[in-house]
């Protein structure tokens, strides 16, 4: 078994606003194994975004870290004082925030605006830095002669690569993505997990993938948490997801999914919305939208339980819906 980049146990954040907290996420456990990829997977507002400026410690200050711990290469960072932070940022872990590729800089080429953290981080001259920029924006398929243009030149695919460069030239070993994809068509989006993959297998760096986009993410994660209102409520192998699907949010997920045909005729629609997360549901939140829910699950909220060695699940109801299935 390779060892854990990164562990989350029981993660909570809150966002402290005058008009009530927001439970962004709610006790979030997961690892994330050496070379491992693995994606979090929610629709809009589900946290995901939370969890992963949660990691690197970048939350705002009125966002508080209730409980849990966020344990990067064997050190719990919580309770770490800022000092010792910056030893974690780029070298062990790089964080690619949502939207990243439109924060580039219009006013400085994009070697530059990759070198100028490079310096900031391995203390380089500003010299080697560039060098570091160019040769690691090379790897990544941007050549010499486009590495000196200015963020307009390039398109969203080279923008999110030079993105993903930089933390090539930082040597992380753990790379969180933040929606890499999204403003990007389905072919460059192919583009950008290949190589995402090739620098897994090259170097053996793990990544964090963020998406609201299931079908699209798969094609690359080994492993899958889906998150509901803050909540991690499924988590197995992708092939396991996609071939067993266990939480009645998972289905629905996978079911609303076009031009896919899965064996289970019984999926349906997702009814309704997500829980506002300053006024969650009691019990479940997904009870509200569930049509297995019961008494119980209108009550007291479900653990994530592991079903299989490598298969979690929160959700009451879920032998009986596997009894359901196998009738
Ligand atoms: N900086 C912020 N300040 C206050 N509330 C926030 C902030 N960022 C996110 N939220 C709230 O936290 C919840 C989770 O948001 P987010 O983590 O961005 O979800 P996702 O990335 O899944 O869309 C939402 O209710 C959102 O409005
Ligand atoms: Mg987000």
């Amino acid at each position: 078994m390779s060892r854990n980049i990164l562990e989350l146990r029981e993660l909570s954040v809150d966002y402290h606003m005058p008009s009530g907290d927001i439970h962004a996420v709610r006790k979030a456990s997961l690892n994330v194994s050496e070379g491992q990829i693995f994606g979090i997977i929610g629709e809009s507002g589900s946290g995901k975004s939370t969890l992963g400026y949660a990691i690197p410690r970048l939350l705002p200050p009125y966002a508080i870290v209730r409980g849990g711990e966020i344990i990067i290469d064997g050190r719990d960072i919580v309770t770490l004082p800022e000092s010792q932070l910056n030893e974690i940022r780029g070298k062990v872990l790089t964080y690619v925030p949502q939207g990243a590729q439109n924060a580039l800089n219009p006013v400085f080429t994009v070697e530059h605006q990759i070198a100028d953290p490079i310096r900031e981080h391995t203390h380089m001259s500003w010299k080697e830095a560039v060098r570091r920029a160019r040769e690691s924006l090379e790897s990544v398929g941007v050549r010499r002669n486009r590495a000196n243009q200015y963020p307009h030149q390039f398109s969203g695919g080279m923008k999110q690569r030079a993105l993903i460069a930089l933390a090539l030239a930082l040597n992380s070993k753990l790379v969180i993505l933040d929606e890499p994809t999204t403003a990007l068509d389905v072919l460059v989006q192919r583009q950008v997990f290949d190589l995402v993959k090739e620098i897994r297998s090259k170097f053996g760096t793990s990544f964090l993938l963020i998406s609201h986009d299931l079908a699209i993410v798969s094609t690359v994660c080994d492993m899958i948490a889906i998150m509901y209102a803050g909540e991690i409520v499924e988590m197995a192998p992708t092939r396991e997801i996609f071939g067993n699907p266990r939480h009645p949010y998972t289905r629905a997920l996978i079911s609303s999914l076009p031009k896919l045909n899965f064996a289970d005729q019984d999926l349906e629609q997702i009814r309704g919305s997500p829980p506002n997360l300053s006024r969650l549901p009691t019990g479940c939140a997904f009870h509200p939208r569930c049509k297995y829910a019961v008494e119980k699950c209108t009550q007291v909220s479900p653990l994530l339980e592991d079903l299989d060695p490598n298969h979690a699940v929160a959700c009451h109801r879920v032998k009986e819906l596997e009894k359901w299935k196998r009738q």
